[in-house]
């Protein structure tokens, strides 16, 4: 069924292994939550978030020999259910299943951070109102790739969407949300519309700011307001964030009539700092995101 229904939902999480050789994840049941919304969404069953948590930690302490020892290496885990009933016919599957897989991966950044260049698709949109954008789901990246394949024959690195309902403001790209540092201090990043999907690092960075006494404004951004700020100088950073790099520096911001380049400044490097910090256990966890394993 899930080849031909996409009836699918996953989710991506780090186990890390620290100096000490103590071995962590990073705020697991975030991610159990958000697989159940994704499942609730797609007609799939939830799963308790006990089960969810252990499947990680099972699968990290069955191969612990995989979670790299290099600073900045982790072990990518990624959770998965899918429709697997032999059938043909639209129906939520009966039988589904549950895996958990994982693979070592790299450092994001081996020399600093290298700015990357987004191109703003005007032309198709990865979720509509009231579609499946908030769900982590198969379809969500199907639709983003052909825009991606676009960006790239321009010479661009990543896809940046906007609302499927006006066309206007920004939501996120195709595997990162955004936030955007204004030069008065300001920080914000587009709103839960429900074609959003709500990152982990999205609410760690809420969060460590509001801990820094930065409250930011979660709100509708629209792409010619942000075009204006940054041809006004009002735009000090623009940063896309996922698991995948924590945080990178958006450089250059193009699309079909426009091009610019975008500043870049000391709070992505600090949000970066600050996140790493508490995920490798060089800087306190206030707030218990670090769920040690082995
Ligand atoms: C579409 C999309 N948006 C945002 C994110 C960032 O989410 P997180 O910070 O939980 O990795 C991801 C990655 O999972 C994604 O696929």
């Amino acid at each position: 069924s899930v080849l031909h229904y996409g009836q699918e939902v996953f989710e991506g999480l780090k186990a890390y292994r620290r100096a000490d050789n103590t071995i962590w994840l990073f705020r697991p049941a975030f991610n159990a939550n958000r697989f159940n919304q994704s499942a609730r969404r797609m007609a799939l069953p939830e799963i308790p978030v006990e089960d969810f948590v252990g499947s990680c930690v099972d699968l990290v302490r069955a191969d612990a020999r995989w979670v790299p020892v290099k600073d900045g290496a982790t072990l990518y885990l990624r959770p998965f259910m899918y429709a697997s009933e032999s059938f043909l016919g639209v129906h939520p599957a009966h039988e589904v299943t549950y895996l958990n897989i994982g693979s070592p991966s790299g450092p994001y950044f081996d020399n600093g951070f290298s700015p990357v260049s987004i191109y703003v698709s005007e032309d198709y949109h990865r979720a509509g109102p009231g579609g499946t954008g908030e769900a982590k789901t198969s379809g969500n990246y199907a639709a983003s790739l052909q825009p991606q394949e676009i960006a790239a024959e321009k010479g661009y690195a990543q896809v940046c969407f906007l609302d499927g309902e006006t066309n206007t403001y920004i939501d996120e790209l195709g595997g990162m949300n955004v936030f955007v540092v204004y030069r008065d201090g300001k920080v914000a990043t587009p709103q839960l519309t429900g074609c959003i999907l709500e990152g982990g690092t999205r609410g760690a960075i809420i969060q460590v700011l509001a801990d820094e006494g930065i409250t930011v404004s979660e709100e509708r951004i629209a792409l010619h307001q942000l075009l204006d700020d940054i041809r006004a100088g009002k735009v000090a950073e623009f940063l896309a964030c996922g698991t995948a790099a924590v945080v990178t520096p958006i450089g250059k911001l193009g699309g079909k009539d426009f091009e610019l380049e975008v500043p870049t400044g000391p709070m992505t490097k600090h949000i970066h700092d600050v996140i790493t910090g508490i995920q490798w256990g060089r800087r306190e966890d206030p707030h218990g995101w670090c769920y040690r394993v082995l």
